[in-house]
């Protein structure tokens, strides 16, 4: 049973620093949220073709993601069943899964078919298939869970999917290939809030961001603890829709473009930040490896939004606000400019300890 004491906080203000340096914190947050609930891996357009394999991270499990032979999608563990060697390790196609090993062979269901120098009946086969776990796409974007009792991410998500119709995602395509990650010195929590909300583009982004898209203008549109939309005017353009989608996904929606950031914990103290983005145009046929010259070689106007110099703006008030987390004080209010980031909290809440009370039927 999760630390629920240890996790206890008002969501109606802002998180106590507990929740930035306790592991008692990142302990329950592994167990009841990463490995609990959905989470976000990659993009549909990173496995196009039949035999596609790429490897993830959901948490701590090592995760192999697979678009098998009839084109449908599906996720295994990415460690062998006989002495748990990492399987694979950069994206791969094939028909198969072979261990580097000792080649243990698997399907691309992960049904293990055969055992070099085994005599027939040594190894029981069917005790020896990699475990298989759910995912489901959603508007393009891949989401896998280690638990087989949540909700749809349809239904998880549903409350968005009425403010997003009709405004041309589905018609993007998303550029995989230029997927950034970069380490931040920072408690996954503090990357995510500061992605969902809009309280701060005047302060930390007087020249990126907030002449583009400022403060004043932002404004909540829906939202629960399972997921939330904001809005904003967007210079020159119709306005821009930010989607939260708990724990880590943050995409920004304009007529053109969908930029997103994904928030991935490494320890109470760091975390993994993924960024990418989906365009009217098809990805570049050669793809370039230079750090985010995807975002400046947009040509979409929306592209405005992508600005490359924000990241780094953000990345340094996110490690601040780290630096003051072995303190104590006590939570502030939160504003309705950033009721996001109590519906963040909510979620938190409903996570850690709610659905602990309701998994029990209590
Ligand atoms: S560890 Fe994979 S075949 Fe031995
Ligand atoms: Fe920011």
């Amino acid at each position: 049973m999760a630390s629920t004491s240890a996790t206890t906080f008002d969501p109606a203000r802002a998180l106590p620093n507990a929740a930035f340096r306790d592991q008692a914190w990142f302990d329950a947050e592994l167990e009841h949220i990463w490995h609990g609930d959905w989470v976000f891996v990659t993009t549909e357009d990173a496995l196009q073709n039949p035999g596609d394999q790429i490897p993830v991270t959901v948490g701590r499990q090592p995760v192999l993601l697979i678009r098998n032979q009839d084109g449908e999608l599906g996720a295994v563990s990415n460690l062998c069943a006989h002495r748990g060697t990492l399987l694979v390790d950069s994206p791969a196609n094939g028909k198969r899964i072979q261990c580097p090993y000792h080649a243990w062979t698997y399907t691309d269901g992960g049904r293990l078919l055969s055992v070099p120098f085994s005599p027939k009946g040594e190894v029981d086969k069917a005790a020896h298939c990699l475990p298989a776990y759910r995912v489901e796409a959603w508007h393009g974007l891949i989401f896998v869970s280690l638990n087989p009792d949540v909700e749809s991410v349809a239904t998880r998500f549903a409350g968005i999917d009425t403010v997003i119709d009709g405004r041309g995602l589905d018609g993007l395509h998303h550029w995989s290939e230029q997927q950034q990650s970069e380490t931040w010195a920072c408690n996954w929590k503090l990357a995510a809030l500061n992605a969902m909300e809009s309280y701060h583009l005047f302060q930390v982004h007087p020249e990126t961001l907030e002449p583009y898209t400022p403060t004043k203008d932002a404004y909540y549109v829906a939202g629960s603890d399972r997921a939330t939309a904001t809005g904003g005017a967007s210079k020159g353009q119709d306005d821009y829709i930010l989607i939260s989608l708990p724990p880590g996904f943050v995409g920004v929606l304009t007529g053109d473009s969908f930029i997103w950031q994904a928030v991935r914990p490494i320890d109470t103290t760091s975390c993994t930040v993924l960024t990418g983005g989906a365009f009217t145009s098809p990805p570049p046929e050669r793809a370039s490896n230079l750090a985010a010259k995807w975002l400046t070689k947009a040509t979409n106007a929306a592209a405005t939004l992508a600005l490359p110099d924000f990241l780094p703006e953000d990345k340094a008030i996110c490690e601040r606000g780290q630096r003051g987390a072995e303190g104590d004080y006590q939570p502030g209010l939160l504003l309705e400019v950033e009721r996001v980031v109590a519906d963040f909290g909510r979620y938190l809440d409903w996570r850690l300890n709610q659905a602990l009370v309701e998994s029990r039927g209590a």
